[in-house]
């Protein structure tokens, strides 16, 4: 399928779809705050004030090859980094800051690290950079800035050039996509052009000058996924390669100009990015791998978030919430990696994944003894549960089938007859193997 701009496997995009599912990470001072990435807008935080966090940043227990073996345990394939989130701080060593974790008590480069445990395990590494910098002094006060309510914002603004700071966005861009080998995913992230606010307009393409750091990432990485939250024109030069919707999950495809696009969906744990002591909303089992189920059949990655805390470690929570999509990929991937949407209309209470002739029944809400489902009765050579591969029955759709589940003779519906107990797994799947 053409996607976005051009084929996939030319472009060396192809593995993107097939993976289906990764790793986000937001990692930053914030996680010192422990009350979500964005508390130094939130709570209207001075550059100066924030520096406490800077000054104690010392994730003594990170140990990336930890949580990449975590990942991959999840079934993860791929996973994305915060280089650089909204609060300015670099992870990396880069020779165009001092907001760097270099200058910390922790002293190192995290990103380094981070690249190489992480293709040790096999996935796919990414970077995710943020366009807003709330601690960059070329960056212009604006509505989502913590000086925002300073009584002498505007006069300060006089003396920021954006211009100054597109360019330092551009060479530390650089940085990210020549010294850390190949990048995969870069999300940049993100654009709010309409956003006036007390005379301090938003930011969008004509600030990050867009098209040139788009340029510059496809010359110094021609293969990379580039995330679409720069405010690009669709129809212009860098037609959209990654659609970004954000935790919800879409009612149907997300498509540019009527054609298909790739898409990745993105979700939090408990709401919050960056690590939230005190966040209670986090997702129960069945939400976690329904959000993954949802997504893929209707063709979409998901891109699962760890805010890891400020020792560097994943808590508890998220350890287990990794662990409920680990325990239900090992017996269920093959539904999930390289699965997509299916011509065949679901029925209630479950989705459908394909992949080539297996078709794969995701039972979301487990019925009494039957489900039925419409135009497969004749095409079905064998039916078993994924997690065991225990065969799966069938009413045979040309006999007199019992009238009390009222399916009519002849009327081509598909009856499985399911165990009344629901097995002990999170969604359970039906594969069903379509005749050639
Ligand atoms: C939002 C938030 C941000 C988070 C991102 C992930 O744009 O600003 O904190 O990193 O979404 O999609």
């Amino acid at each position: 399928m053409t996607i976005g701009g051009g084929m996939d496997a030319s472009e060396g995009k192809a593995w993107f779809t097939q993976d289906r599912f990764g790793m986000f990470i937001h990692f930053g001072l914030y996680a010192l705050a422990a009350r979500h990435e964005w508390v130094q807008h939130r709570e209207e935080i001075s550059p100066a004030d924030y520096r406490k966090y800077f000054e104690n940043f010392d994730p003594d227990l990170y140990d990336p090859r930890e949580w990449a073996r975590r990942a991959r345990e999840a079934g993860m394939k791929y996973v994305v980094l915060t280089a650089k989130h909204h609060e300015g701080f670099c992870l990396w060593d880069s020779k165009h800051t001092d907001y760097k974790a270099t200058n910390t008590p922790y002293g190192k480069d995290l990103l380094k690290a981070y690249v190489e445990a992480y293709r040790a395990e096999g996935l796919k590494v990414g970077f995710y950079y943020s366009l807003i910098d709330w601690h960059h002094p070329e960056f212009p006060i604006d509505g989502i800035h913590p000086l925002r309510n300073h009584p002498d914002a505007l006069e300060m603004n006089k003396s920021r050039d954006v211009r100054k700071y597109a360019e330092y966005m551009r060479n530390q861009v650089t940085e990210l996509l020549t010294d850390f080998g190949e990048i995969s995913v870069i999300w940049f992230d993100f654009s709010y052009p309409k956003r006036d606010y007390r005379g301090m307009p938003g930011k969008g393409r004509n600030d990050w000058e867009s098209e040139e750091l788009v340029g510059l990432v496809r010359k110094l990485q021609p293969n990379i996924i580039v995330g679409d939250r720069l405010d690009l024109p669709t129809d212009g030069n860098f037609p959209k390669d990654l659609a970004t919707p954000e935790q919800y999950t879409p009612r149907v495809a997300p498509t540019v100009n009527g054609k298909p696009v790739r898409w990745e969906v993105c979700h939090t744990f408990s709401g919050s990015w960056g690590y939230h002591r005190d966040e209670t909303t986090w997702k129960d089992a069945a939400q976690l791998i329904n959000i993954l189920v949802d997504t893929v059949s209707l063709g979409g990655n998901l891109l699962m978030n760890v805010g890891p805390t400020a020792r560097g470690t994943f808590d508890a929570r998220a350890n287990k919430a990794l662990e409920t999509y680990g325990e239900w990929m090992r017996l269920n991937s093959r539904s999930i990696y390289g699965a997509g949407p299916s011509e065949y209309v679901a029925p209630t209470g479950c989705k459908f994944t394909q992949r080539g002739n297996r078709l794969y029944l995701h039972i979301q809400t487990w019925p009494f003894r039957h489900i039925h489902i419409e135009g497969l009765g004749r095409k079905v050579k064998y039916a078993q549960f994924l997690h065991d591969a225990s065969e799966v029955h069938w009413l045979d759709p040309d006999a007199d089938v019992d009238s009390n589940i009222g399916v009519a003779v002849g009327n081509g519906m598909l009856t499985l007859e399911l165990p009344v107990l629901k097995p002990d797994v999170v969604s359970p799947v039906v594969e069903l193997i379509l005749k050639d």
